[in-house]
């Protein structure tokens, strides 16, 4: 299974892939995921994407393009993987259109999940992540037992430093001008499905699952 989910920010992207990574076993490849441990490494890379992560901008093209191209030719892709969080602009996908024909590797799928603006900004503002095991959650949507502490592993859990209202609209922006044109090259290639991400996650994942069967 070699999928692509795409979507504005909080669109469930990243809760969706987990799910669909512990059903197929195959691996989730999100690129902002990637960025942040870059970040938190402190390596030069990092530090270059963290002006662009931190102002809601996306990070150059060949930034990430090189990170996907190397991440796929990992030995655990052989079975499929997910990509969430890549492509993210028309250049970004003609690049990975290019790397997939380099390894002789279809994508299957493009589940597109579309959820309103302002549902949008509620879940991100509302978000907490795992400092030690990254599992997500939300205050009201998804909480833990224990507000701010992981159910899985007692770890603290923390906002995204780009979670903060100004910073959520400026991505949302640049959503609209940068990414959303993926659509309409997905469509053409005849790979989009549309999925009603307005429903609570675990519909949105039925959803996709049944998408998956048909495509
Ligand atoms: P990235 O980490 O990819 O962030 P994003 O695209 O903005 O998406 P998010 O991770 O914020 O949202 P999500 O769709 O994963 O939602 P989630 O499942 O967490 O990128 C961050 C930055 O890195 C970018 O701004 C850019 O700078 C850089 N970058 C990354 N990739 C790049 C690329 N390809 N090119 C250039 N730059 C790149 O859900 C959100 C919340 O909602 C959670 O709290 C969750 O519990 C809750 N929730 C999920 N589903 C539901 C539901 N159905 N109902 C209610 N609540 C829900
Ligand atoms: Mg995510
Ligand atoms: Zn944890």
């Amino acid at each position: 299974m070699k999928l692509i989910l795409l979507g504005p920010p909080g669109a469930g992207k990243g809760t969706q892939a987990k799910m669909l990574t512990d059903r197929f076993s195959i691996p989730q490849i999100s690129t902002g995921d990637i960025l942040r441990a870059a970040v938190k490494a402190g390596t030069e890379m990092g530090l270059q994407a963290k002006a662009c992560m931190d102002a809601g901008a996306l990070v150059p093209d060949a930034v990430v393009v090189g990170i996907v191209r190397d991440r796929l030719q990992e030995k655990d892709c052989q079975a499929g993987f997910i990509l969430d969080g890549f492509p993210r602009t028309v250049p970004q996908a003609e690049a990975l259109t290019a790397t997939l024909a380099e390894l002789g590797k279809n994508l299957d799928a493009v589940l597109s999940l579309e959820v309103d603006v302002e549902a949008l900004v509620e879940r991100l503002t509302g978000r907490r992540t795992c400092r030690d095991c990254g599992r997500g959650y939300h205050v009201k949507f998804d909480p833990p037992q224990q507000a701010g502490i992981c159910d899985a592993c007692a770890g603290e859990l923390m906002q995204r430093d780009d979670d903060q209202e100004a910073t959520i609209r400026k991505r949302l922006e640049v959503y609209r001008e940068q990414t959303l044109p993926l659509a309409g090259y997905y469509q053409e290639l005849g790979l989009l499905t549309r999925v009603d991400g307005m429903q609570e996650i675990g519909s949105v994942q039925q959803q996709l699952l049944a998408a998956l069967q048909a495509a």
